[in-house]
């Protein structure tokens, strides 16, 4: 895909639905009793990896076009049943993570697998905890990744801290918890998205979400989770590209409608705005614990800063995207702690350095994130996306402000449908 410079972004997006949640839907709705209506779900290549997962165990969901909702038919705790091939979780970790605990639960043999990249990411990190709790699952290869087999056991409640801050490993093993003979803790090392507890508790599970100062989630088993009806915000992680567009392409003024902004997730509104953004915040709103708000993005004189700590767990999809804007502030940014960058759908460290520096950028790969030197004025490059969706749309963002006649060349660019299919779409719709 090739694109040129553009100025003048104006227009609202409506952006699609939030990836996590819609994951969750589709997976607490199978499990639950009765019917689960989904209004705004993500259909993007990954939800669609959940969506069938869950058809070839038996659960049927429907999709109404006329509305745009999906019906999830749950069958309750015990109501899945064993599918007839390994299931194909394609580019998906929160499928093939979150997933896992569930299966763990199940009286049934199951394994699961993905595509090139989900079998080089790391599984250990649910295969401990999980076999701490009782459950039988394997790395198939034996070198910690999927394909991932599991068998049917009996499971125990536990303490457990986790090494990293990881959603998809706190909500394995809280689902694996339902399925318990007494209740199960997860402490993180710092709070990651609590989707999962929100979400649980409305199906009616006993659950208490942990917090910022104090981040242990724990779940009682033995409550039937109901099915509910649930309306899915848009996802700031997609967001995250229109905003990054209206602060540095020229003379651009942007409106991002129905932005999920939990707290657990806002990272990227914190840090734009303590680079000086001018991002305003309108219409805020609630639903089943989750916010919402609209957002208004201006061209921006940006100022360079630091970024760690607690902080990365709340904005460590948005990172690529981040370190383009950060080419485009006075000053150093330093984006640390964030060595999970690496086993991600790529290792977005070394990618987005790389093809950064292939712009023009003055940047440097860290340990554990980079270092960003700016404001510098960025050049035209054939971009590496390694057929990772969020690199691909980081530098459809950078493109904008390639200064040369040449276009940038975004190789692989249809992995966007992995998060965001009409993502190019939605960006031409604002050069005016
Ligand atoms: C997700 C959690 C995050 C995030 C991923 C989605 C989720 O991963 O990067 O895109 O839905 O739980 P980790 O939990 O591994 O940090």
């Amino acid at each position: 895909m090739k694109l040129s410079h553009a100025s003048h972004l104006r227009g609202e997006i409506n952006v699609p639905g939030d990836k996590s949640i819609s994951h969750r839907s589709i997976m607490f709705g199978s499990i639950a009793e009765g019917d689960t209506e989904i209004r705004g779900f993500l259909k993007s290549a990954d939800c669609i990896s959940t969506m069938n997962a869950f058809r070839a165990m038996g659960i049927e969901i429907e999709e109404d076009t006329e509305t745009e909702t999906v019906i999830v038919h749950g069958k309750g705790l015990h109501g899945l049943s064993a599918p007839s091939d390994i299931i194909d979780c394609g580019n998906s970790g929160t499928t093939t993570r979150i997933l896992s605990g569930i299966l763990a639960g199940q009286d049934f043999e199951v394994s699961l697998t993905g595509d090139a990249s989900i079998q080089r990411r790391p599984m250990k990190r649910v295969i401990e905890p999980l076999s701490r709790m009782g459950a039988k699952i394997s790395s198939v290869k034996g070198n910690g990744c999927a394909p991932l087999k599991i068998e049917p056991s009996e499971l125990h409640g536990i303490s457990i801290k986790t090494p990293v801050a990881s959603a998809q490993v706190k909500s394995a093993i809280l689902l694996a918890g339902l399925y318990a003979d007494s209740a199960t803790r997860v402490t993180e090392p710092s709070l990651s998205r609590n989707h999962t507890e929100l979400m649980l508790s409305a199906f009616g599970a006993d659950i208490k979400a942990g917090t910022f100062e104090n981040p242990t989630a724990e779940i009682t088993p033995g409550k039937a989770l109901h099915g509910q009806k649930i309306n899915v915000p848009g996802d700031i992680s997609s967001a995250a590209y229109f905003i990054g567009a209206g602060l540095i392409a020229e003379n651009s003024e942007i409106l991002v409608k129905n932005v999920g902004i939990n707290p657990t997730r806002d990272g990227l509104i914190k840090v734009f705005k303590a680079m000086n953004a001018d991002l305003t915040l309108l219409n805020e709103r609630e639903e089943a614990g989750e916010k919402t708000a609209d957002i208004l993005v201006k061209t921006s004189s940006l100022k360079a800063c630091e970024i760690g700590g607690n902080l990365i767990p709340t904005l460590i999809d948005e990172i690529p995207l981040i370190a383009v804007v950060a080419t485009q502030a006075e000053g150093t940014t330093v984006i640390k702690d964030a060595a999970e960058l690496k086993v991600k759908e790529s290792n977005r460290i070394d990618l987005t350095v790389n093809n950064l520096k292939a712009m023009g950028a003055d940047i440097e790969a860290t340990d554990d994130g980079m270092i960003i030197r700016g404001k510098t004025p960025l050049h035209h490059a054939a971009i590496n996306t390694a057929k990772d969706h969020r690199i691909a749309m980081s530098f459809a963002i950078a493109s904008l402000i390639n200064e040369d006649v040449q276009p940038t060349d975004i190789q692989d660019a249809g992995c966007v449908s992995i998060s965001y299919p009409d993502f190019f779409r939605d960006l031409a719709s604002l050069k005016n």
